[in-house]
């Protein structure tokens, strides 16, 4: 069942080659490893995928969202990434996204509202079947009002220890931007 969200993340489009503050730092927070098995939820237009793969050697990022056109666009934007291998794109729902046998060190979303605008269980579930021993759940917003962040940090945490998580840490880099770092309980 949807809650009613009165304020909503930021969806800032990325102009040209400009990285939005919220992406630069969420992956930052990721702290990629050159190894890394990486799942990007909702990834598109595919700027956070840039910056994630130019860290990684053996590791691999698979980038989904719901969004042909968004995949369309992610894919444009990262050629050589998609090129090497390093980097797989899907278009899926996440709430039917079957990660089959693979296995991810880092999982992660950045304004992606279904985590906090819905109870997301079947999503969540997905992502708990994905993730590899000792992996992370990590998901960011940037909200329009620091009223908005606070909202959401109350909603995402209750959602995730609703379905499987344990309690999140929180990051923040400001008022209107902020972090959840999991793992299944
Ligand atoms: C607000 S945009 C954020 C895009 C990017 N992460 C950023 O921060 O700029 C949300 C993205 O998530 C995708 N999305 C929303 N709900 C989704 C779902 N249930 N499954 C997969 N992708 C979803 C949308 O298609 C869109 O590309």
């Amino acid at each position: 069942m949807a809650l009613t969200v009165p304020s909503r993340p930021v969806c800032l489009a990325s102009v040209g080659d400009v990285v939005p503050e919220r992406i630069r730092w969420a992956v930052e927070t990721l702290a990629v490893e050159p190894g890394d098995r990486l799942l990007e939820i909702g990834g598109g237009p595919g700027v956070a995928a840039s910056l994630v793969c130019e860290q990684l050697k053996r590791g691999r990022l698979l980038l989904i969202d719901r969004s042909a056109t968004a995949i369309e666009r992610t894919r444009r934007r990262n050629p050589e990434h998609v090129t090497s291998g390093r980097l797989a794109l899907e278009t899926v729902d996440a709430a039917d996204f079957d990660p089959g046998e693979a296995r991810f060190d880092k999982v992660f979303a950045v304004n992606v509202n279904l985590f906090w605008t819905t109870h997301a269980t079947e999503e969540f579930a997905r992502i708990r079947r994905a993730l590899a021993h000792d992996a992370g759940l990590f998901l960011f917003y940037e909200t329009p009002t620091p009223a908005g962040a606070r909202q959401a940090a109350g909603r995402v945490a209750e959602a995730l220890q609703a379905n499987g998580f344990a309690k999140p840490q929180m990051r923040s880099r400001s008022a209107t931007l902020i972090g959840f770092v999991s793992h299944p309980a």
